[in-house]
């Protein structure tokens, strides 16, 4: 047994089951002290969504935790974002032109302020258009010369994110600070804005068997002996998923 770099989403990935989450968490902190595990977990919620899950469930202390879909990353608690990560994301994003853009679709509609930050505009976008919409919006974007990336969420969620920005490249930036290499590092999830971090490829990948379609989808048409689907849900599958790679 050795280290290992341990990635997860929280909402119906590690959070669901609570038995279940209760029993994985001592397993990965018993592995934290002994073995010095990293523990990370990468969400879409704002830090004001964060805080408020960290008081209805009881977490680990994470050593780092990425909100927003990959636009924050907060390290061992400290209260600013890494100020590199935020530079990174500065080049190339015009926020304002993107929500002048989007204010022509009206399939769109912006979600709560809470959950709007510098390097993210978020919108509930109904799932029967998804497709359709996002092509007409990165085209349209596109002309302007605004790249940015387009995940859509849980058949209802969309971000538009700098191209430089989403959970997979979050990972990579860690694990290059920390030196974990790819068999030492495991990402875990459950819905479309986990997929780049099974697309980058630059670890193994666990998706828990309550999986959306989206990500399910996706994980049918491009499957990889790096990626290991669960049968069980939430912090059960992740559990049966880091034992079939025998991280655990
Ligand atoms: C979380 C965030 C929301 C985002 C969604 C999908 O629910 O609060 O803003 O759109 O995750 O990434
Ligand atoms: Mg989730």
């Amino acid at each position: 047994m050795s280290q290992f770099l341990f990635i997860t989403d929280l909402d119906d990935t590690l959070v669901g089951d609570d038995a279940a989450m209760a029993q994985l968490n001592e397993r990965l902190s018993q592995h934290r002290q002994q073995h010095g595990t990293k523990i990370v977990y990468s969400t879409g919620r704002s830090p004001t969504l964060y805080q408020q899950l960290t008081q209805e469930k009881p977490l680990l202390e994470p050593d780092a935790v990425v909100l927003g879909v990959g636009t924050m990353i907060f390290h061992n608690g400290s209260p600013e974002p890494d100020a590199t990560w935020q530079a990174r994301l500065r080049q190339h994003w015009d926020r304002d032109r993107i929500l002048a853009t989007v204010a022509h679709f009206a399939d769109l509609e912006l979600q709560p302020e809470s959950e709007q930050n510098e390097f993210k505009a978020s919108y509930f976008l109904y799932e029967t258009v998804a497709t359709e919409v996002m092509t007409e919006l990165q085209t349209n974007l596109q002309q302007q010369g605004l790249e940015v990336n387009l995940v859509y969420s849980g058949g209802k969620h969309l971000d538009i994110l700098p191209k430089a920005a989403n959970k997979g490249f979050a990972l990579a930036f860690l694990q290059e600070q920390w030196g974990f290499e790819r068999h030492h590092t495991v990402a875990c999830g459950d819905s479309g804005n986990d997929l780049s971090m099974f697309e980058i490829n630059r670890s193994r990948g666990i998706i828990v068997g309550n999986a959306m379609t989206e990500l399910r989808q996706w994980h049918e048409a491009n499957p990889s002996s790096d990626r290991y689907l669960a049968t069980q849900h939430h912090a059960a599958g992740v559990l049966e998923g880091l034992q079939y790679f025998e991280l655990l």
